[in-house]
């Protein structure tokens, strides 16, 4: 393994005026078949050029990614699309007018010309336009489509900093570009439209409601909220245990937020009862009722809003994890509009242990 290390090289550019030799470097470095960090507006992504088997194949070396993953193309327009796919599907024009740039990522019938590494070797190939200034002039600068992951070791929750970045990835890729952190701290909403109807194989920065108000009805996929045990998702990635903090985390949901709180404490002077260090990550409302029991508390967001929540959750399970708690209690949030994506991969990082009161 240190036989292969790489000199992982770190470099900061302004998101507000992305450009500088840090960009044209990055840029030159994707042409020649390099590894390079970037921030999105969702999570920080691993970017190769989609068009270079091998560079793809680094990827998943990087990552320790299993090969049957499909990776997302980025594209600065949506009206490159059109370069790579023969037929547009209906609702695409009204999908990107409305939300490209940003976090909605398409699979569409098509992509042979990607190496078959990209798509996992499916008849469907997904896109996604980014929001971020970074992300956008990188592949600018680069000149070809980017192959994307989250750019975590595989399993690990995404990393929404370029600190987490080489957490996981440093000497197994060529550079980070730090552009400070990333924004939504939840993936794009994959939407799948290679099929009759439009379903959301993975909720993310694009919410249900949205995508509904603009599609009129749109399904999801039943491995959304079923979690790691549903038999042949439609999105690989879907299968996989993910997201997941190295202590375990179980997961108490439910809709009277006094009942969870209660359950929650319950559970925590069980597992302390067992000499175990509990780490409770809470709605900062609550978090006083756990600190006063000398749990470890990390709040996320205020009353338990949905997208403060998708903000502060991988950074959190990431603190856990430095934190050196053994296992992890988190509170549910509603699962109305964001909520949705930050429940998903709670349940996820979760892998079952889920108790709902
Ligand atoms: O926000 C994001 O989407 C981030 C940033 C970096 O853009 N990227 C990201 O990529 O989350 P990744 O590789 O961690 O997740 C991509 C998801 C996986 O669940 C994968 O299985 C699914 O998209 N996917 C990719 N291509 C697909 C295809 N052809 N059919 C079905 N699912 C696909
Ligand atoms: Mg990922």
């Amino acid at each position: 393994m240190e036989r292969d290390r790489l000199p992982t090289r770190l470099l900061a550019v302004d998101p507000r005026r992305p450009g500088g030799a840090a960009l044209q470097e990055a840029g030159a470095l994707l042409r020649r078949g390099g590894l390079v960090a970037f921030p999105t507006e969702t999570v920080y992504g691993l970017g190769a050029n989609a068009l270079d088997g091998k560079a793809v194949a680094g990827i998943f070396k990087a990552k320790g990614r299993p090969a049957d993953n499909p990776l997302i193309v980025h594209l600065d327009e949506a009206g490159r699309i059109e370069e790579y796919i023969e037929r547009v599907p209906g609702p695409l024009k009204d999908l990107a007018a409305r939300f490209w740039p940003g976090p909605l990522t398409v699979v569409l019938r098509g992509g042979a010309q990607f190496p078959p590494a990209v798509t996992a070797g499916l008849p469907t190939v997904a896109f996604r336009v980014p929001a971020h200034p970074v992300a956008l002039a990188l592949i600018r600068t680069a000149g070809v489509p980017l192959a994307a992951p989250s750019a975590n070791a595989s399993g690990r929750p995404s990393p929404t900093t370029a600190a987490h970045v080489l957490d996981d990835l440093d000497g197994r890729i060529h550079l980070v570009l730090d552009g400070g952190p990333a924004g939504l701290g939840v993936e794009s909403t994959v939407l799948d439209l290679s099929g009759a109807r439009p379903v959301i194989l993975r909720p993310g920065g694009v919410t249900p409601e949205q995508l509904a108000a603009v599609l009129g009805e749109v399904e999801l996929d039943p491995s959304v909220n079923g979690g790691a045990g549903v038999e042949k998702p439609r999105s690989p990635g879907m299968k996989y245990i993910h997201y997941a903090p190295r202590a375990p985390l179980v997961l108490v949901e439910g809709r009277d937020g006094d009942l969870v709180v209660q359950r929650l404490l319950e559970e925590g002077r069980r597992l302390a009862g067992h000499g175990r260090r509990v780490g409770v990550l809470a709605c900062s409302e609550n978090a006083p009722r756990y600190r006063e029991r000398g749990y470890t508390v990390i709040a996320y967001g205020r009353r338990c809003d949905p997208a403060a929540a998708a903000a502060a959750l991988y950074e959190s399970l990431r603190r856990f994890d430095r934190l050196g708690v053994d296992v992890i209690l988190a509170e549910g949030v509603p699962d109305a509009g964001m909520g949705l994506a930050v429940m998903n991969r709670l349940r996820r990082a979760a892998g079952g242990k889920i108790i709902t009161v």
